[in-house]
């Protein structure tokens, strides 16, 4: 019996729950941490099914009714017995939470996998866990398995896509794992998404895409914004500007050099799962983006981002103002962009453009991170560079220190 426990109470975790309980020789707890969620969850469910629906294109939809066999708030609970893998599905923000309260339930051996463990997840986990983290097999993955929501808390979810294959690395524990880590993931997930697992972890920090994508739009479309409220809201993907889709390859570019200059300075790391955002888009997109020409046709053309809006706010005459406290930036800038900054550091390259959307960004979120070009603002301890829990060498960072 594989045990796993799931991190969360979102859509993500509302769908893991129900696949990973439906596996054969698979028990599923559900750990969540935030407000009155397990509680919420646990009565939801009491006298009533757990089903999560899978839809896939032009097959019937199948519907799994399956339960946890527990939805708690208490680390102490969930980690109960021979726990073999933690796995969290939930935003980047929460997760600092979830390493502090599990720390002391953490044995050696177990498996921690971040689905999605987002930029700077490895940093986190170390800078936590102390020690323990080598004792530990740490995986991240680039994504969730799924496109999925929660249809009615507690009780349904659904799938409305399933990745074919999921891309993610591993640091195994020392001593070596017993069981292969990627097998078990694989065992608590089901048959998709396949799992390819392959190079360093720092690769998929590196492609936490999301950290330079959004900001990128944002920054283009609004740092000459002249403050006049719009009668529309604009498209967000498929509107962007040439200008944003430049600066974001530019700010990929960036990333790829640092990638490299790490790779010649440590040929025994593989950083080949680094590419530019281009190619990303042809490999995650590839059925769905029109004209694959270039980075703008990829994100312009692209129907999984159909008519996905700005963040934007109504006002009261019913026009709309930029909302620069979304997650575009609240999470992107901090567990984002600064943390390739801070690897961009380290590695010696140099990075004007991550550097002129932090700077912007900064300021409407009145943070300070970058100060006269370097890493030392006073909200750094808020974000998840590697600095910010003492990891400032390139062996620390890659964990060979
Ligand atoms: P979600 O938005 O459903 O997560 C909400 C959950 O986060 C809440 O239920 C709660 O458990 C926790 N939470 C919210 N506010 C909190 C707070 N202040 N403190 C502590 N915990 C709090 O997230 P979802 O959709 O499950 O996604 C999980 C991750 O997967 C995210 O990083 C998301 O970007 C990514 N993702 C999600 C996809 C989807 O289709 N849902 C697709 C691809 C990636």
């Amino acid at each position: 019996m594989v045990i796993a426990v799931i991190c969360g109470g979102g859509n993500g975790a509302h769908v893991c729950a129900g696949i990973t309980s439906s596996q054969p020789g698979v028990e599923a707890r559900v750990l969540t941490l935030f407000a009155d969620e397990a509680e919420r969850w646990a009565n939801a469910t009491k006298d009533h099914d757990f089903t999560v629906t899978l839809h896939a294109a032009n097959k019937d939809p199948v519907k799994l009714v399956s339960k946890p066999s527990m939805v708690t708030k208490d680390p102490a609970e969930a980690m109960r017995g021979n726990v073999d893998i933690i796995v969290f599905t939930v935003p980047a923000f929460a997760h600092k939470n979830y390493l502090e309260q599990l720390k002391p339930y953490v044995k050696p051996g177990m498996i921690l996998a971040g689905c999605p463990g987002q930029a700077g997840f490895e940093f986190a986990v170390r800078g936590i866990w102390g020690e323990l983290a080598l004792k530990v097999s740490v995986m991240s993955f680039e994504s969730l398995p799924w496109a999925c929501r929660v249809l009615e808390f507690g009780r349904a979810a659904e799938v409305l896509g399933t990745k074919a294959t999921l891309v993610g690395a591993v640091t195994e524990c020392t001593p070596k794992p017993s069981s292969d880590p990627t097998a078990t993931l694989q065992k608590v997930l089901g048959d998709a998404p396949k799992l390819v697992v392959k190079g360093h972890l720092l690769g998929i920090t590196l492609m936490g895409t999301n950290g330079y994508l959004h900001p990128s739009i944002m920054y283009g479309t609004w740092h000459k914004w002249d403050g006049k409220p719009l009668k529309e809201v604009p498209v967000f993907y498929n509107g962007l500007d040439e200008f944003s889709a430049k600066l974001l390859s530019d700010i990929s570019d960036e990333v790829v050099a640092t990638a490299k200059a790490i790779m010649k300075q440590r040929p025994q790391v593989d950083l080949n799962n680094v590419s530019h955002i281009l190619q990303w888009y042809h490999r995650c997109y590839a059925d769905d983006i029109e004209d694959k020409g270039s980075l703008y046709t990829c994100i312009k053309t692209n129907r999984a981002y159909k008519g996905l809006p700005h963040p934007m706010t109504k006002r009261d005459d019913g026009s709309y103002v930029p909302n620069f406290g979304y997650r575009y930036l609240t999470e992107d800038i901090p567990f984002g962009l600064v943390v390739m900054r801070g690897i961009a550091t380290i590695a010696g390259v140099p990075t004007p453009n991550i550097d002129t959307i932090i700077n912007w960004a900064q300021k409407l979120l009145g943070k300070e991170y970058l100060v006269d070009g370097e890493l030392k603002g006073k909200d750094l301890p808020e974000s998840r560079c590697p600095q910010r829990y003492g990891l400032a060498s390139l062996d620390t960072i890659l964990g060979l220190a």
